[in-house]
């Protein structure tokens, strides 16, 4: 299933984070056929055609345990889809992604702002307790992006697979809902590790900055 509308700014650009349309998937296509898009994404290992991305996108409409957006840049009124990102749900808790297809638009801050968006909507939405993701490694961008909503790295996953010639290790990371109500449920009576104090602070942040710049019309 798809995500409800959301918009937003990166910088001086206006976002809309929504559902795709139908004859969409042929933004996805240039990017998702070139080894840089793909190499840091797993267990995705082949380039994806134009049916492969008619029938991911329809196989997605009907997954009633997937919200998924498609990024989409504003230019003279026209919403061009550049990226996708998403949350599987497994009961209270969600497994996020993105990919950035259209690579031109890389290091303008969109993937910052859409996980401000993303993460709204998976607490305030969907009521999640926790949500995780893994990152390669070496994904510096993708970590710092996750890092600054309030993820926290949880362990390694060894030789996830091999990208441009060497092996890689996945970075396990969660963010922990820092609401009262879904902090005090996911954590119990156990120790909370220091570091995810810390992270709860910056997914504080990270909500309030998220509750100025993000609007569900
Ligand atoms: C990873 C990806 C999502 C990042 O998207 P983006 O919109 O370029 O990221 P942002 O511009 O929001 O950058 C996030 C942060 O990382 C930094 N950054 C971005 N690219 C970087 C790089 N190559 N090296 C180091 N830092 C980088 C930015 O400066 C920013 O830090 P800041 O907030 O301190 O300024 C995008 O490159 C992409 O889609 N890559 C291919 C698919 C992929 O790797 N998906 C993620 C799988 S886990």
């Amino acid at each position: 299933m798809y995500g409800h509308r959301m918009l937003l700014r990166a910088g001086d650009l206006d976002l809309v984070m929504r559902p795709y349309r139908p004859d969409e998937a042929k933004f996805a296509v240039a990017g998702f056929e070139t080894y840089e898009v793909m190499k840091y994404l797993f267990p995705l290992r082949s380039a994806q055609t134009l049916p492969d991305e008619e029938v991911f996108l329809e196989r997605i409409r009907n997954d009633q345990d997937q919200f998924l957006w498609a990024i989409c840049v504003v230019r003279d009124g026209e919403e061009i889809p550049i990226g996708s990102t998403s949350i599987r749900i497994d009961g209270m808790r969600g497994l996020s992604g993105i990919v950035i297809y259209d690579k031109s638009w890389w290091g303008r801050g969109i993937a910052s702002a859409t996980h401000l968006a993303r993460t709204l909507y998976a607490f305030d939405v969907c009521d999640l307790v926790a949500i995780d993701s893994k990152v390669i490694s070496d994904n510096a961008g993708s970590l710092r992006a996750l890092e600054s909503v309030g993820y926290c790295r949880t362990g390694t996953d060894y030789h996830v697979k091999m990208a441009a010639g060497r092996v890689r290790h996945a970075i396990r990371l969660t963010l922990v809902n820092p609401s009262d109500r879904a902090w005090n449920y996911f954590w119990g009576d156990s120790d909370i590790p220091t570091e995810f104090l810390e992270a709860r602070s910056v997914a504080r942040a990270a909500l309030g900055r998220a509750r100025r710049i993000v609007t569900l019309p």
